[in-house]
């Protein structure tokens, strides 16, 4: 996601840092940043000197306080709450007075990662959808603790980002996830149960539905960990045991097949 989002920023004409904890992490991101660039220009999307120029505009480091220029950062590191509660105190305490600290997570609660800091006022979602680069929409998520101010910077960075932002409450999984995720975890218990295969419950939602791809090939690009600390995060908000993740979902990280990512989760790649 991270690499995802640099790119949107860096082509809405930001100069973007991006903070990776290793020179080999960041290395890999503006490889990803500057292969996608190059498609776009191959395909005849993209002016080979604007790529040039996003290029320019994107920067790397290691250290968070390289950060300290900006007037807007957004985390997008694994979707666990302690590390991210860690992530955001520490970039409270670099980032200066009057810049705004977003979290991508998908349905942690915000409210609870701003109140690890001590500017909580500044503090918001700017939840991307996955491929960052490629889906119109962002869900701002204020908290009950965010500024007016805030908002209002998080809804110029998305409209100069050429996306179109909806404003969300800090309810688990927001908007998106949390009409999303118990479908997809739906489709698992279904499979298991035997009604229909794999392959068959994908073609049965593409066709059926009209949607572009079937719950286990969406499930296989967000990140099979991805989809089970969101499902995890949304049954313990709800406590019903129909909520309850999907054995095969928890078999399958716990094996190390996260999706995409790892070359395979339901389907193989
Ligand atoms: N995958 C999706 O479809 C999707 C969509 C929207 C939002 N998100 C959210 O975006 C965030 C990242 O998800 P992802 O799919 O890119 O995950 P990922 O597992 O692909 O990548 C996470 C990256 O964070 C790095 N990381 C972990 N801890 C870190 C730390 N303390 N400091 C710096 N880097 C750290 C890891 O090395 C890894 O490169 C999560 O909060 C996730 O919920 C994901």
């Amino acid at each position: 996601m991270a690499a995802g989002i640099a790119e949107v920023a860096l082509l809405a004409g930001f100069e973007v840092v991006v903070r990776s904890r290793t020179e080999r992490g960041a290395a890999d991101l503006v490889a990803q940043v500057s292969k996608s660039l190059g498609k776009r220009v191959e395909r005849g999307k993209l002016e080979s000197h604007v790529r040039d120029t996003a290029l320019q505009h994107l920067t790397t480091t290691t250290t968070l306080e390289d950060l300290s220029r900006g007037s807007i950062v957004i985390e997008s590191v694994v979707e666990d709450y302690e590390q991210k509660m860690l992530l955001l105190r520490q970039l409270d305490s670099v980032m200066p007075v009057g810049s705004i600290i977003a979290t991508n997570t998908s349905t942690l609660s915000v409210s609870d990662l701003a109140l690890a800091t001590l500017q909580p006022d500044r503090v918001c979602g700017i939840h991307f959808f996955n491929p960052a680069t490629t889906m119109p929409l962002v869900e701002v998520i204020r908290p009950a603790t965010a500024s007016q101010s805030t908002i209002e910077a998080a809804l110029a960075f998305v409209a100069a980002c050429g996306k179109d932002a909806v404003l969300v409450r800090d309810d688990p999984g927001f908007i998106v996830n949390a009409l999303l995720f118990p479908y997809l975890n739906n489709a698992i218990k279904m499979m298991e149960r035997g009604t229909a295969s794999i392959d068959d419950i994908d073609t049965a939602m593409k066709g059926g539905c009209n949607f572009p791809m079937g719950p286990f090939a969406l499930l296989d690009l967000v990140g099979l960990d991805t989809s089970l600390s969101i499902i995890e995060t949304l049954h313990a908000a709800s406590g019903k045991d129909a909520d309850r993740p999907a054995e095969s979902l928890v078999r399958l990280v716990g094996e190390g097949h996260l999706g995409r990512k790892t070359g395979r989760g339901f389907h193989t790649y």
